[in-house]
């Protein structure tokens, strides 16, 4: 791989801002100076850039806590993307959401180019489990603990698989809900089975990837060391 795009996928800089900062300060490959960017580099070279060692990443991952009023397509249209408030050096890459939340859902969110990771993780066999935090109209009914248990019938050919509920003892109207599929709308759906209206939908979860390490609504970071085990963790079983 030549070294311009290597350190551009390493450092998260242009590859042009990487062809600059060359002229000034070397790469240092395998104990050698270099400035060339078209370097070919091996990714198990040892490789410093401004010194810091570079640890190479294939793919970029990161952490959205989305905030309410982004929607998740890659295509351009009315509503802003959430996308659009990614970095400016970020744009040229092929970028996709992890799933998606609606316009008005806040929380966790992963953006990627790692085809192979959004696959595991959401296919339907995987069954990887989705936590929520909501808020409804109206207190939520007892009785919707067993029935989301058992499965529920949202107005699709099958009912919901089986989804864990806990209803606040505090404000019955608030609940955490964790389901294991992606089902469109489906959190909404789900409380409308059972006579109520979400006003307020936080997705706290999916799998072991949370958000207590930040970041805060609206923020993004790359994923943290612990994220990318995870990573290597889904990619190899
Ligand atoms: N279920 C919904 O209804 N909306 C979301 O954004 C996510 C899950």
């Amino acid at each position: 791989m030549r070294l311009d795009k290597y350190l551009a996928s390493a450092t998260q800089m242009t590859r042009r801002e990487i062809k600059r900062a060359l002229k000034k300060t070397p790469a240092v490959v395998d104990g050698v100076k270099v400035s060339a960017p078209e370097t070919q580099v091996d990714v198990r070279s040892v490789v410093r850039f401004m010194g810091e060692k570079i640890e190479y990443h294939e793919y970029t991952y990161i952490l959205m806590n989305k905030p309410a009023g982004l929607v998740c397509t890659n295509r351009e249209g009315r509503n802003p993307t959430v996308f659009s408030i990614l970095d400016d050096r970020l744009k040229g890459k092929e970028l996709f959401t992890v799933g998606r939340l609606d316009k008005d859902t806040t929380g966790l969110l992963i953006i990627t180019d790692d085809g192979d990771l959004s696959h595991r993780m959401m296919h339907p066999k995987k069954h990887v489990e989705k936590t929520y935090s909501l808020t409804c109209d109206r207190p939520i009914p007892q009785s919707a603990v067993e029935s989301f248990k058992a499965g529920i019938d949202i107005g699709d050919d099958k009912p919901t698989k089986p989804a864990d509920l806990v209803i606040s003892g505090i404000d019955e109207k608030s609940a955490l809900l964790t389901i294991s599929e992606g089902r469109f709308h489906q959190v909404k759906r789900m409380m409308k089975a059972v006579g109520c209206e979400v006003i307020a939908l936080n997705r706290c979860s999916v799998g072991d990837f949370d958000l207590k390490d930040g970041p805060s609504v609206g923020e993004y970071r790359f994923f943290n060391e612990r994220e990318l085990e995870i990573v290597d963790k889904i990619k190899n079983q």
